[in-house]
């Protein structure tokens, strides 16, 4: 290890280099490691060293055998899962709040970073369209974001049945009803299981052909309910008709939660924003902006549209910190107490973005979406869902001869998409999630993607 002020800059500054080479190469290197650096991670398999090693040398080291084992998922052709790009100035804002540092606990030890916080969080809940009011926490994705929410939920309906569930648990609680809808995403159950409420005992909501919620099918709503809703299935883009959940879940005081991972996004597009109509009735939101936001990884939001349930079940005191203040203090939403600062980035995109920004990146992935579905569907190849987001099922042939398919595109390198089964049918996903995918990007990789389909279909 090197303490001194001159290595210190040499080093930031080598990897600064190290990283700005790594960002330049992502559009034209195979976008999937070869099979080659992949197999060389072992080498970062050595015996704990006794004595340290040189830290321009572990640099060195990180980069060379590292940085050719990583997937291109920065650079314009990854359509896997939901993954973003990272804008540069995400990257940029990262590296700075790297060097500072933060610990975004308090308000008063961390004032920018708190600050950022505040605003980013205001500029998202005015963007997203959600009620005057809102708060909401940071914290690392998605599938924690629903965890915090619906520990918000889980108070809330509890203290209104007389119980006191932060304080006594859910042994000898009241009975709690949770609706869910089919197609729920899998770490919405993961969280039902964490905050005690089951993984299975849900009542599950059948769906449509797109993963639709079907509303005619919930039951009757009495006591204390929690009803989870979807804004964007991973699979097929589709929303469940969260105006309408609301409308018949909120007269008999259920709390409804959307589980918005990428879906409320499409509200900050005035083309998009139809799909979460009535989304503003709920009580509570979930979302990531490591995905449609492009932020570097890991960055995901909770939002409560009142935000004393989540101070509620996740605040604590204690004598050695600052338990009163006139500020927002950021742990009081979050299951962490110390943590990095994530709005930083948040801020720093929204800010290069602006409103109109935003609804360029969410309007430009979705036309990507439709070209991709076009060029597939001219081919001959048959499109399973109706492509009214950024994500498109496509199928070429029998399951056998789809994955197939896949794995040749994967291995190609020219653009990466994952496989799913979707009712039944095995099929290619492509999410067009990143900024930086542009119009030639999508026409070079349908090119090798047909390539391949024509050839092994
Ligand atoms: C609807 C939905 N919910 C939750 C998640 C989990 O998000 P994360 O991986 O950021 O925790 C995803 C991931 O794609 C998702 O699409």
């Amino acid at each position: 290890m090197s303490g001194k002020k001159g290595e210190l800059r040499s080093l930031l500054e080598d990897a600064a280099q190290r990283g700005i080479a790594y960002r330049d190469s992502c559009d034209r290197r195979s976008v999937a490691p070869s099979t080659q650096a992949a197999a060389d991670v072992s080498r970062f398999a050595e015996p704990l060293p006794e004595d340290g090693t040189p830290d321009a040398e572990t640099l060195a080291m990180l980069d060379e055998v590292g940085s050719p084992a990583t997937m291109a998922l920065a650079g314009p052709r990854f359509f896997g899962f939901v993954i973003g790009g990272s804008l540069p100035v995400t990257v940029a804002s990262n590296w700075l709040s790297t060097a500072w540092d933060q610990n975004v606990a308090m308000h008063e030890v961390t004032p920018a970073a708190a600050a950022l916080e505040q605003v980013s969080l205001d500029w998202m809940i005015e963007l997203l369209g959600l009620p005057q009011g809102t708060g909401g926490g940071f914290v690392t994705g998605a599938t924690v974001a629903n965890f915090t929410a619906l520990a918000a939920a889980r108070h809330r309906v509890f203290a209104d049945a007389g119980w006191n569930v932060e304080a006594d648990g859910m042994i000898g609680a009241p009975p709690l009803t949770v609706i869910v809808g089919e197609e729920a995403h899998p770490t919405l159950f993961k969280s039902l299981g964490m905050l005690g409420l089951g993984r299975d005992s849900v009542v599950r909501i059948p769906v449509d052909d797109q993963g639709r919620m079907r509303v005619g099918k919930l039951p009757v709503i009495d006591g204390p309910t929690i009803v989870c809703t979807q804004a964007g299935n991973i699979n097929t883009g589709a929303f469940d008709p969260v105006g309408d959940i609301c409308a018949a879940a909120k007269s008999a005081r259920a709390w409804v939660h959307v589980d918005g991972a990428f879906g409320l996004w499409a509200a900050a597009s005035s083309r998009h924003r139809h799909l979460t109509a009535g989304m503003e009735l709920a009580d509570s939101w979930a979302t990531d902006a490591h995905k449609w936001l492009n932020v570097p990884y890991d960055s995901g939001l909770a939002f409560v549209a009142r935000p004393a349930d989540l101070a509620a079940a996740m605040a604590i005191t204690a004598d050695y910190l600052i338990n009163e203040s006139e500020f927002r203090k950021p742990s009081d939403y979050t299951p962490e107490l110390s943590r990095r600062a994530r709005g930083v980035d948040i801020w720093a995109a929204l800010r290069s973005l602006g409103r109109k920004g935003v609804e360029r990146l969410i309007d430009g992935c979705c036309r990507h979406a439709q070209r991709f579905a076009e060029g597939f569907a001219d081919a001959g190849f048959e499109i399973l869902n109706e492509v009214v987001l950024n994500q498109v099922l496509v199928s070429f042939g029998d399951d056998a001869t789809t994955r197939r398919v896949i794995r040749e595109i994967q291995h190609d390198g020219t653009c990466w998409c994952g496989a799913t089964v979707w009712q039944g049918r095995t099929a290619m996903r492509i999410s067009v999630s990143s900024w930086a995918t542009t119009e030639n990007d999508v026409e070079l990789s349908l090119e090798a993607m047909l390539e391949i389909a024509r050839r092994l279909a």
